[in-house]
């Protein structure tokens, strides 16, 4: 197996003898040690590097959860990189030396790298693009200076770089098993048809953790990330069609001019790095009860498309979740894409978690609250953490179908909770706190809608 692609300005092959090993293993093997292993789940950003696909633009990504088939045809730049070739610093390296953003040193690489890519993107939310990366010596603040110092700084021409041409770009055949990497939804379906036993990896932030954490051998799997035909957002007048293979940054940047909750949401979805790898595919179909997506694409009336060999079929995604841990998919079977049909905004949204950043749900709430004429019209509600699925709250809706926006209304409704939900207690909430949070964020929800109060708390005004 050989995965061409582009380290640091040059030309390399990879010659993995698993498809699952990772870019962190390969580059530390190879000498680039720069890249640290700190978490090894794509918790801490100590591993980050910077990758650029055919968009062109610089991405940070967490290169322990990265498996190197993924990289296939891309420019990746490691914390050895980021200088010019000539040794002069790259802006932000002299800004956090100026700023003495580094102390013990082990997760500046990574500080580094995640940074240069967002400078090459001129991004300006520095906090949310740095949520990805601890240090447990410098209290961050040193870090955003020195972020802060090089906006207006010139982007080096070595960050601008190209992806390999697609000529030699592919991965090959997984020798005996069958493509690794099907180029369009057609040849998937096609190969997945005939080896329904296969793990399909997308973004690879469960799937990595399947193998760095639990050391599973995924025996048969193929790699998405080359069907172009999977990725992206297509608006209609009708609706808003994102592939499943549409990472999670792309999807919040586009989603925000529609139903901004829910890119706010997004913008809680792990880190940036996390964002850029997971996809929505992933994210519906591994069928968690605490997806951050499920929630408000439920509410939202979301339909979701599957495909199997030739075979298409769509549902309501609620359908799609039976029970903890199934799903309605055959084998064989892929999620190819999901709808949001077009309707005015009246999305809420809400996320508990421990963490502000960088943390699975305890609770997610998606709330459609459309007023026609003074009243609730048939308003949708679903809660991720709630049950052993992400589930509408039939009983809450009912309460406020046809209401006027009163906080009785809304109490009534919050109280109704309980009719629909049986929560668990486990390590991130207890099964009383979900039901009074889930409360909280309905009430929260009114206040909104009543033009009274946000609905997810701003913390970094
Ligand atoms: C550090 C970290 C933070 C995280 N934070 C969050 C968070 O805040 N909110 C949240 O919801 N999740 C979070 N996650 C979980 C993870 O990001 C999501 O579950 C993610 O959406 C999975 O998508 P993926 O593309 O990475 O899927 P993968 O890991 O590639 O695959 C996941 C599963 O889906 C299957 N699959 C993937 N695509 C398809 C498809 N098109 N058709 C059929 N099956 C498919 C795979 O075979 C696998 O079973 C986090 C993960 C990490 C590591
Ligand atoms: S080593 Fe921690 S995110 Fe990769
Ligand atoms: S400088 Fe020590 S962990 Fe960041």
């Amino acid at each position: 197996m050989e995965i061409p692609f582009r380290l640091n300005g040059e030309d390399v092959t990879a010659t993995p003898g698993d498809p699952t090993d990772t870019l962190l293993d390969w580059l530390r093997a190879r000498g680039l040690t720069g890249t640290k292993e700190g978490c090894n789940e794509g918790d801490c950003g100590a591993c980050s590097v910077v990758v650029t696909g055919a968009d062109g633009m610089p991405k940070a990504l967490n290169a322990c959860i990265l498996f190197l088939p993924q990289v296939a045809g891309k420019a990746v730049r490691t914390v050895e990189g980021i200088a010019a070739p000539d040794g002069t610093l790259h802006p932000v390296q002299q800004a956090m030396i100026d700023r003495h953003g580094s102390q013990c040193g082990f997760c500046t690489p990574g500080f580094i790298t995640t940074m240069a890519a967002a400078h090459a993107r001129g991004e300006r939310d520095h906090a949310d693009q740095i949520a990805g990366n601890l240090c447990r010596c410098t209290g961050y603040a040193p870090i955003l200076r020195a972020a802060r110092d090089v906006e207006a700084a010139p982007v080096p021409d070595h960050m601008r770089e190209s992806p390999l041409p697609v000529a030699g770009n592919s991965p090959g055949e997984h020798e005996g098993a069958g493509p690794l990497a099907p180029t369009s939804a057609d040849a998937l379906a096609d190969w997945y048809l005939a080896n329904p036993d296969a793990t399909l990896v997308a973004g690879a932030t469960d799937v990595g953790l399947w193998v760095t954490k639990q050391f599973r051998d995924l025996g048969q799997v193929a790699f998405l990330n080359r069907c172009e035909d999977l990725k992206g957002i297509e608006v209609t007048e009708d609706g808003i069609r994102i592939g499943a293979m549409t990472d999670m940054e792309t999807l919040r940047r586009a989603i925000a001019p529609h139903h901004p909750s829910f890119a706010e949401l997004l913008r809680r979805y792990g880190s940036v790095q996390v964002r850029n790898a997971a996809t929505i595919g992933g994210n519906i179909a591994n069928g968690s009860p605490i997806g951050d997506s499920p929630p408000p694409l439920i509410a939202l009336g979301a339909t979701l498309h599957l495909r199997r060999g030739a075979e298409r079929r769509a549902m309501p995604l609620e359908d799609f979740f039976l029970d903890y841990g199934k799903q309605d998919r055959q084998p064989g079977e892929f999620v190819e894409a999901v709808t949001i049909p077009r309707q005015p905004d009246a999305l809420y949204c809400h996320k508990v978690s421990k963490r502000f950043d960088q943390d699975i749900s305890a609770l997610c709430m998606g709330a459609n609250l459309p007023v026609v004429e003074g009243r609730l019209a048939a308003p949708r509600i679903a809660f991720g953490g709630m049950a052993g699925t992400p589930k509408r709250a039939a009983h809450a809706e009912a309460a406020l179908d046809g209401q006027k926006v009163t906080e009785a209304a809304f109490e009534k409704a919050a109280a109704a909770l309980a009719e629909d939900f049986t929560p668990l207690s486990d390590m991130r909430a207890s099964a009383a706190y979900r039901l009074e949070a889930a409360r909280g964020a309905l009430m929260g929800a009114f206040r909104a809608l009543a033009g009274d109060g946000p609905v997810l708390l701003e913390l970094r005004a």
